[in-house]
């Protein structure tokens, strides 16, 4: 209790300590990430494409850490959408082998430093042992209170809506009782607050079928820079410009 204790103390000194350093005013509650680029970070240093998926894995462990010090509740990181397996099958395996080696590898590392991981997409498809090792970093992480770390991994928001339909018919939910709120319980971010910040890197101006529903009232930030090369301060650069937003939720200000 005494140690739980004492990191959030820690905790809220770093934030304070950051919120400082780079002057911002706001921290979103919930960032949601299309970690875009990895191949034309790679493709750029005349390396194969795996070797940017390599490299934007080891990225995601930096700016997990950089959400967690200023005080994010959730990162969301979009890992592997269900259009991903439209992609050649040497790219497809190396992307499930890297994510099997990084949640063997970081569920220790990101329990020890408080952090819960949560799992958004179906684990239908995705190889036993991968979605055996999903279940147990999910596990062994259940308690922790830092930040939730959400890997959308073969997610996509379309098939997450009709997951939440499906599941709704079968409970036998009475369609008079169907509210936004009630649908919010079905999805796989339910009990997560919605996204405030959704950020992509490396240029495109899309959604590409991330937090659909989630995501209706998040700002929104693009950056030419490539996932791998994303860092701390481009993280916080995206901060500040979220702070200096006026948030209308569709009403006046
Ligand atoms: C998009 O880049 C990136 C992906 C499809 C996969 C993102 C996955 C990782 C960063 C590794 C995940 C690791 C963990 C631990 C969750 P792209 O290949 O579309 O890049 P391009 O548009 O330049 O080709």
């Amino acid at each position: 209790m005494a140690v739980a204790a004492a990191q959030k103390r820690a905790d809220s000194e770093t934030a304070e300590r950051i919120l400082a350093e780079y002057g911002l005013s706001a921290v979103p509650r919930h960032v949601a990430i299309i970690m875009d680029g990895n191949g034309r970070w790679a493709r750029a240093r005349g390396m194969p494409r795996l070797a940017g998926h390599h490299a934007g894995r080891e990225n995601v462990r930096r700016i997990t850490m950089a959400c967690a010090d200023a005080g994010v509740e959730v990162l969301t990181i979009y890992a592997f959408s269900t259009e991903n397996w439209r992609r050649p099958a040497d790219e497809v395996w190396g992307l499930m082998s890297l994510l099997a080696e990084a949640i063997d590898r970081e569920a220790a590392d990101l329990n020890r430093n408080n952090v819960r991981i949560h799992h958004s997409g179906s684990l239908d498809g995705i190889s036993a042992a991968l979605a055996k090792s999903v279940q147990r970093a999910v596990d062994l992480t259940a308690s922790n209170t830092r930040m939730v770390l959400n890997v959308a991994f073969n997610y996509g928001g379309r098939a997450e809506i009709a997951r939440a339909v499906r599941r709704m018919l079968a409970q036998g939910v009475d369609p008079e009782g169907i509210t936004e709120e009630r649908i919010g319980e079905f999805l796989d971010t339910a009990g997560l607050p919605d996204p405030d910040l959704v950020i992509r890197t490396a240029g495109e101006m899309r959604l590409s079928n991330f937090l659909l529903w989630q995501a209706a009232y998040a700002e929104y930030y693009a950056t030419p820079v490539c996932w791998p090369e994303f860092g701390r301060e481009e993280l916080y650069r995206a901060f500040a410009d979220f702070g200096r937003r006026t948030r209308r939720f569709g009403g006046l200000v």
